[in-house]
């Protein structure tokens, strides 16, 4: 198995990185790639952690050789947000980082499950998808957006305010990832019962959690630890679903199309990625209306990438 982290450098990319070297099952290639000139000592810093993951570092010239053979590659490379900032204006930054990232994906190892960190996600998904369809490797079942992080959040915010251990916490996120397109659906929690007041204030705080974060590190970047956290459980499960076991996580992908044609739900993986797009059940009269209030905006979201990698 080997797993390629392009951004690796980062906040979130070393974060996760560390994740990945004491997380990975023995025998796994974890191969780091950056811009960024630490890059390699990132690699050697991590090498000196006893685990039987082994770790390279890729500098710029070197993305071939970082994708080479890849089974999962992580995507957190790009720009992250500043107070006052809206994901979407990241557009302009990142969009052509994920497009040409994606292509030597394409070249390389087609055939890697490929995990989108980089915002805005409801948008960054639809050009990795479009990229991967002009190259004619497109495969639905290995492109995902990496939501975990609003699924993580959603269960301790419940849990907090609960005061229920957040390990007996499950809250189901769907639609987007950025601002209402993130939908947690409060309704189906086993585990506890909400007033209305508390639906919307919690609904509210899962769906601006990356701006909290953003605003407290006050210029300083955006979510890089609990964001690492969060793609290295997607990371680890997609890993698992390769190798046979059948793991639920949720993510932003491309389903049947019934509410947008990129949208976050529960997936099954499995060994040759998603094996099954599961439903998400029934939805209050609140959460009913939020979805359908928001779709629009997260057509448009994925329009934008489609157009931008077809320009
Ligand atoms: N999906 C989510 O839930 C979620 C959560 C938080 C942040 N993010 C996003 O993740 C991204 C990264 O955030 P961060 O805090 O780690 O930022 P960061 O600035 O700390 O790190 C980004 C890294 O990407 C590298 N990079 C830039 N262009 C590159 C390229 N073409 N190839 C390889 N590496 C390149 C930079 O050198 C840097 O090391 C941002 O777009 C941010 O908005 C997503």
């Amino acid at each position: 198995m080997k797993v390629t982290v392009l951004g690796a450098a980062g906040g979130i990319g070393q974060a996760l990185s560390l994740l990945l070297k004491t997380q990975l099952p023995a025998g796994t290639d974890l191969a780091l790639f950056d811009l960024a000139p630490v890059t390699p000592g990132v690699a050697v810093d991590l090498s000196h952690i006893p685990t039987s993951v082994s770790v390279k570092g890729y500098g710029k010239e070197n993305l071939t050789e970082a994708l080479a053979g890849a089974d999962v590659v992580l995507i957190p490379a790009g720009v992250p947000r500043k107070p006052g900032m809206d994901r979407s204006d990241l557009f302009n930054m990142n969009a052509g980082i994920i497009k040409n990232l994606v292509e030597n994906i394409a070249d390389t190892c087609p055939k890697a499950c490929i995990g989108i960190i980089t915002n805005p996600v409801n948008t960054t998904v639809a050009i990795a998808a479009e990229v991967l369809k002009a190259k004619g490797v497109y495969d639905k079942n290995r492109l995902f957006g990496v939501t975990t992080l609003d699924v993580i959040r959603a269960e301790t915010f419940v849990g907090e305010l609960k005061g229920i251990p957040v390990e007996d916490v499950h809250v189901p996120v769907i639609g987007g990832h950025s601002g209402t397109t993130i939908l947690p659906l409060l309704s189906q929690v086993k585990t506890a019962q909400f007033t209305q007041e508390e639906i919307e204030s919690l609904t509210h705080r899962i769906q601006n959690a990356g701006t909290e974060v953003v605003e407290a590190k006050a210029g300083g970047g955006s979510a890089t630890l609990s964001m690492g956290q969060a793609a290295a459980r997607f990371c680890l499960s997609v890993v698992k679903g390769l190798q046979g076991v059948h793991v639920t996580e949720y993510a932003y992908v491309e389903g049947d199309g019934s509410d947008a044609q990129y949208f976050a739900q529960a997936v099954v993986l499995g060994a040759n990625g998603i094996e099954e797009i599961l439903p998400y059940g029934e939805l209050s009269d609140f959460e009913a209306k939020a979805k359908a209030d928001m779709l629009d905006g997260l057509k448009k979201d994925i329009q934008m990438g489609i157009d931008f990698a077809n320009q």
